[in-house]
């Protein structure tokens, strides 16, 4: 219990074993690229097939074998509203396998230093905007995605509990609606952006007049490319210890609208944008309060218009390959 009090986060040596739980994931792949361009030396990562994180005697296995010094734990079950009011159990059951697994292993054999990633998502429905830390626990989730919040939340609980169980520095950052290359563009999985940019490169590849959108267009959501997202995650690990959530975003948000606009000019759609009043909006706002981030010295770097145009022209040359 000593040595929690006593931590002082600094620079992660470049020659620890670092394992990336989810390295091919759109997190996780950013995350390791990042770590590569920053001269880690020694990092592990395991596809689903190789491991599969809810096999509880696979993970204690692999981590007996490997002992990595530090963990980043970007491997989760991920979907869209659809995917997420559909399987709810999958979300609920897989993801809390999945992080007890990981973190009782880790916390078995030695991890270091270790990151849970959580989601946006973990926050009250009608939380103030913009949303800060403390308004985790403080009212209603939204309903489309309870099951998954809650496997979150738990994450976020688990790293708490062992920082004051076993007095080891784990962390935990809540990433905003994320987007950038290795993003999941399936019609049936994917978040907003994504969805946006597949309608509407499909639209102008087919010469559609009128693309129609659900709802009115005027929710406010934020966006942060993945490649920030990175960054952000090893600066938290290098400069930040606490047991609080750190919310990580831009701290600006954009009407799904205005949204609609940039991917279209990115895609090169020139058509019609409708927007049908009669499907719901959701939440009118989701805006994260970053100033605990700001404070420790970490602002996104790219732009939304410049972040969906490299996204864009990502897709097109991976269109063939890309997940379905
Ligand atoms: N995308 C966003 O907008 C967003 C926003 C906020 C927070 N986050 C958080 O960021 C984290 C990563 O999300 P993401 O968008 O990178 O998701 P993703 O692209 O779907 O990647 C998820 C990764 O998890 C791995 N995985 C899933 N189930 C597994 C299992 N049973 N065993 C081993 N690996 C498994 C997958 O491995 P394989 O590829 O090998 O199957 C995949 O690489 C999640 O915790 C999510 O909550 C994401």
């Amino acid at each position: 219990m000593t040595a929690l009090t006593q931590f002082q986060p600094a620079p992660l040596d470049r020659e620890a074993r670092f394992y990336v739980a989810g390295h091919k994931g759109l997190v996780g792949s950013a995350i390791w690229r990042r770590l590569e361009s920053e001269g880690f030396e020694n990092l592990i990562g395991r596809g689903s097939s190789e491991l599969d994180l809810k096999d509880r005697e696979a993970v204690f296995a692999f981590f007996a074998s490997n002992k990595p010094r530090y963990v980043v734990l970007a491997a989760a079950k991920v979907g869209g509203i659809l995917a997420n009011s559909t399987y709810p159990v999958d979300f609920l059951s897989d993801n809390l396998r999945i992080q007890v697994n990981v973190l009782d292993a880790a916390r078995e054999h030695g991890t270091e230093r270790l990151l849970f990633l959580g989601s946006s998502c973990i926050y009250p429905k009608f939380a103030e905007q913009p949303i800060r830390e403390e308004s985790l626990l403080t009212g209603h989730l939204e309903a489309t995605n309870d099951a998954y919040a809650i496997a979150k939340i738990a994450g976020i609980m688990h790293v708490q509990a062992i920082r004051r169980q076993y007095g080891l520095p784990w962390i935990s950052a809540m990433p905003t609606n994320l987007y950038g290359p290795g993003d999941n563009f399936s019609p049936e999985g994917s978040h907003v952006l994504p969805a946006l940019i597949r309608r509407y490169d499909e639209a102008a590849a087919s010469g559609t007049p009128i693309v129609t959108n659900w709802g009115s267009g005027s929710p406010r959501r934020e966006f942060l490319h993945v490649d920030d997202m990175a960054s952000a995650c090893l600066h938290l690990l290098e400069n930040y210890d606490g047991p609080e959530q750190v919310n990580v975003g831009t701290g600006q948000d954009v009407t799904i609208k205005e949204l609609a606009g940039i991917v279209a000019e990115a895609v090169g759609y020139s058509g019609a944008i409708n927007w049908d009043t009669s499907k719901p909006d959701g939440t009118p706002r989701k805006l994260l309060d970053v100033s605990k981030l700001t404070t420790s010295g970490w602002t996104a770097s790219i732009d939304l218009v410049s972040g969906i145009r490299s996204t864009v022209d990502w897709y097109k040359s991976n269109i063939d390959h890309i997940r379905d």
